[in-house]
Protein backbone atom coordinates (compact mmCIF):
# COMPACT_ATOMS: atom_id res chain seq x y z
CA UNK A 1 0.00 0.00 0.00
CA UNK A 2 1.17 3.22 -0.86
CA UNK A 3 0.64 5.47 2.31
CA UNK A 4 -0.03 9.03 2.19
CA UNK A 5 3.06 11.10 3.18
CA UNK A 6 1.77 14.78 2.96
CA UNK A 7 1.67 15.14 7.16
CA UNK A 8 5.36 14.26 7.01
CA UNK A 9 6.03 17.88 5.89
CA UNK A 10 5.09 18.99 8.97
CA UNK A 11 8.52 17.37 10.88
CA UNK A 12 10.45 19.14 7.56
CA UNK A 13 12.08 22.39 8.77
CA UNK A 14 12.29 25.16 6.10
CA UNK A 15 15.57 27.32 6.51
CA UNK A 16 15.69 30.85 4.79
CA UNK A 17 18.89 31.45 3.18
CA UNK A 18 21.05 28.53 3.84
CA UNK A 19 23.64 27.55 2.37
CA UNK A 20 23.56 31.06 0.05
CA UNK A 21 20.83 34.16 0.28
CA UNK A 22 17.91 33.23 -1.60
CA UNK A 23 17.94 29.44 -1.09
CA UNK A 24 15.25 28.04 1.22
CA UNK A 25 16.53 24.84 2.80
CA UNK A 26 14.54 21.84 3.62
CA UNK A 27 16.08 20.02 7.11
CA UNK A 28 15.15 17.07 7.27
CA UNK A 29 16.79 15.99 10.69
CA UNK A 30 13.69 17.06 12.44
CA UNK A 31 11.68 14.14 10.36
CA UNK A 32 14.56 11.70 10.69
CA UNK A 33 14.33 12.26 14.44
CA UNK A 34 10.63 11.65 15.12
CA UNK A 35 10.56 7.95 16.01
CA UNK A 36 7.02 7.84 14.05
CA UNK A 37 8.08 10.07 11.32
CA UNK A 38 11.37 7.67 10.14
CA UNK A 39 9.42 4.60 10.42
CA UNK A 40 7.30 6.19 7.66
CA UNK A 41 9.71 7.52 5.84
CA UNK A 42 11.08 4.12 5.36
CA UNK A 43 8.08 2.48 5.02
CA UNK A 44 6.43 4.28 2.45
CA UNK A 45 10.12 3.64 0.38
CA UNK A 46 9.85 0.19 1.02
CA UNK A 47 5.94 0.34 0.08
CA UNK A 48 6.93 1.32 -3.29
CA UNK A 49 9.78 -0.78 -4.07
CA UNK A 50 9.31 -4.14 -2.42
CA UNK A 51 8.03 -5.70 -5.33
CA UNK A 52 10.47 -4.36 -7.85
CA UNK A 53 13.33 -7.26 -7.57
CA UNK A 54 15.65 -4.63 -6.44
CA UNK A 55 19.25 -5.63 -5.92
CA UNK A 56 20.82 -2.66 -4.88
CA UNK A 57 19.87 0.94 -3.53
CA UNK A 58 22.46 3.66 -3.68
CA UNK A 59 22.57 6.51 -1.42
CA UNK A 60 24.56 9.93 -2.79
CA UNK A 61 26.73 11.31 -0.24
CA UNK A 62 26.45 12.82 2.08
CA UNK A 63 21.96 13.04 2.48
CA UNK A 64 21.54 10.23 0.48
CA UNK A 65 23.68 7.47 3.19
CA UNK A 66 21.01 8.41 6.34
CA UNK A 67 18.21 6.39 4.78
CA UNK A 68 19.33 4.59 2.36
CA UNK A 69 21.08 1.45 4.00
CA UNK A 70 17.66 1.59 6.14
CA UNK A 71 15.93 0.95 3.24
CA UNK A 72 18.17 -1.37 1.60
CA UNK A 73 17.79 -3.47 4.34
CA UNK A 74 14.09 -3.61 4.06
CA UNK A 75 14.30 -4.62 0.92
CA UNK A 76 17.00 -7.39 1.54
CA UNK A 77 19.13 -5.42 -0.96
CA UNK A 78 22.68 -4.48 -0.56
CA UNK A 79 23.90 -0.81 -0.37
CA UNK A 80 26.35 0.86 -2.29
CA UNK A 81 27.80 4.43 -1.26
CA UNK A 82 27.91 6.82 -4.52
CA UNK A 83 31.00 9.47 -3.18
CA UNK A 84 32.55 13.00 -3.54
CA UNK A 85 35.54 12.50 -4.86
CA UNK A 86 38.86 10.65 -3.34
CA UNK A 87 36.65 9.32 -0.63
CA UNK A 88 36.57 5.62 -2.09
CA UNK A 89 39.86 3.35 -1.40
CA UNK A 90 39.58 1.06 -4.60
CA UNK A 91 39.58 2.21 -8.54
CA UNK A 92 36.71 4.24 -9.26
CA UNK A 93 34.05 5.42 -12.38
CA UNK A 94 33.54 9.47 -12.25
CA UNK A 95 31.91 12.04 -13.17
CA UNK A 96 31.85 15.58 -12.85
CA UNK A 97 28.23 17.97 -12.55
CA UNK A 98 26.64 21.01 -11.83
CA UNK A 99 25.12 21.44 -8.81
CA UNK A 100 22.09 24.57 -7.52
CA UNK A 101 25.34 25.60 -5.71
CA UNK A 102 28.28 25.00 -7.43
CA UNK A 103 30.23 22.20 -9.23
CA UNK A 104 31.55 19.34 -7.98
CA UNK A 105 32.12 15.41 -9.00
CA UNK A 106 30.80 11.88 -7.62
CA UNK A 107 32.78 8.22 -7.84
CA UNK A 108 31.39 4.75 -7.22
CA UNK A 109 33.29 1.74 -7.13
CA UNK A 110 33.92 0.00 -10.01
CA UNK A 111 33.06 -3.52 -9.15
CA UNK A 112 30.01 -2.05 -6.93
CA UNK A 113 27.42 -2.78 -9.38
CA UNK A 114 27.46 -6.04 -11.46
CA UNK A 115 26.07 -5.56 -15.09
CA UNK A 116 22.41 -6.17 -15.19
CA UNK A 117 21.78 -5.23 -11.88
CA UNK A 118 18.77 -3.76 -10.55
CA UNK A 119 19.50 -0.63 -8.70
CA UNK A 120 17.46 2.13 -6.93
CA UNK A 121 19.12 5.14 -6.30
CA UNK A 122 18.24 7.50 -3.54
CA UNK A 123 18.96 10.82 -2.38
CA UNK A 124 17.13 13.60 -0.10
CA UNK A 125 16.39 16.38 -2.31
CA UNK A 126 15.26 16.72 -6.04
CA UNK A 127 16.78 20.20 -7.18
CA UNK A 128 18.12 20.33 -10.73
CA UNK A 129 18.70 16.63 -10.67
CA UNK A 130 22.31 17.24 -11.72
CA UNK A 131 23.54 15.20 -8.46
CA UNK A 132 21.26 12.58 -9.70
CA UNK A 133 21.98 13.10 -13.38
CA UNK A 134 25.82 12.37 -12.53
CA UNK A 135 24.64 9.34 -10.55
CA UNK A 136 22.72 7.76 -13.48
CA UNK A 137 25.39 8.52 -15.55
CA UNK A 138 27.88 6.39 -13.30
CA UNK A 139 25.41 3.63 -12.79
CA UNK A 140 24.99 2.92 -16.71
CA UNK A 141 29.08 3.13 -17.13
CA UNK A 142 28.59 -0.16 -14.80
CA UNK A 143 26.23 -1.39 -16.67
CA UNK A 144 23.27 -1.49 -13.86
CA UNK A 145 19.57 -1.49 -14.43
CA UNK A 146 18.00 1.46 -12.94
CA UNK A 147 14.78 -0.04 -11.52
CA UNK A 148 13.75 3.51 -9.71
CA UNK A 149 15.12 6.84 -8.67
CA UNK A 150 13.71 8.07 -5.49
CA UNK A 151 13.90 11.21 -3.40
CA UNK A 152 12.11 12.02 0.31
CA UNK A 153 11.31 15.48 -1.37
CA UNK A 154 11.30 17.13 -4.92
CA UNK A 155 11.33 20.48 -5.82
CA UNK A 156 9.01 20.31 -8.52
CA UNK A 157 8.99 24.06 -9.73
CA UNK A 158 12.90 23.01 -10.70
CA UNK A 159 11.90 20.87 -12.97
CA UNK A 160 14.31 18.38 -12.10
CA UNK A 161 12.36 15.42 -12.70
CA UNK A 162 12.76 16.58 -17.25
CA UNK A 163 15.90 15.36 -17.16
CA UNK A 164 14.58 11.76 -15.77
CA UNK A 165 11.94 11.05 -18.46
CA UNK A 166 13.30 7.23 -19.02
CA UNK A 167 12.93 6.46 -15.71
CA UNK A 168 10.76 6.09 -12.96
CA UNK A 169 10.97 8.80 -10.19
CA UNK A 170 9.18 8.68 -7.23
CA UNK A 171 9.54 11.34 -4.52
CA UNK A 172 7.51 11.30 -1.02
CA UNK A 173 6.93 15.02 -0.70
CA UNK A 174 6.84 17.35 -3.31
CA UNK A 175 6.92 21.41 -2.96
CA UNK A 176 6.03 23.79 -5.24
CA UNK A 177 8.13 26.91 -4.28
C1 LIG B 1 22.07 18.59 -2.10
C2 LIG B 1 21.01 17.55 -1.91
C3 LIG B 1 21.03 16.79 -3.22
C4 LIG B 1 21.40 17.86 -4.23
C5 LIG B 1 20.20 18.30 -5.00
O1 LIG B 1 23.32 17.97 -1.87
O2 LIG B 1 21.35 16.69 -0.82
O3 LIG B 1 22.03 15.78 -3.22
O4 LIG B 1 21.92 18.97 -3.47
O5 LIG B 1 20.52 19.30 -5.93
P1 LIG B 1 20.44 19.10 -7.50
O6 LIG B 1 19.20 18.30 -7.79
O7 LIG B 1 20.35 20.48 -8.04
O8 LIG B 1 21.67 18.38 -7.93
P2 LIG B 1 24.69 18.76 -1.69
O9 LIG B 1 25.43 18.73 -2.96
O10 LIG B 1 24.39 20.09 -1.08
O11 LIG B 1 25.56 17.88 -0.71
P3 LIG B 1 25.27 17.04 0.63
O12 LIG B 1 24.17 16.08 0.37
O13 LIG B 1 26.58 16.37 0.85
O14 LIG B 1 24.93 18.03 1.73
MG1 LIG C 1 23.23 15.81 -1.46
Amino acid sequence: TIVNCEPLKELIRTVPDFPKPGILFYDITTLLKNKAGMAQLIDAFAAYYIDKEIDLVLGIEARGFIFGPALAYRLNAGFVPVRKPKKLPAPTAKVTYDLEYGSDALEIHLDAIEPGQRVVIVDDLLATGGTMQATVKLVRQLGGEIAGIGFAIELDFLKGRAKFQEYDVFSLLHYDE
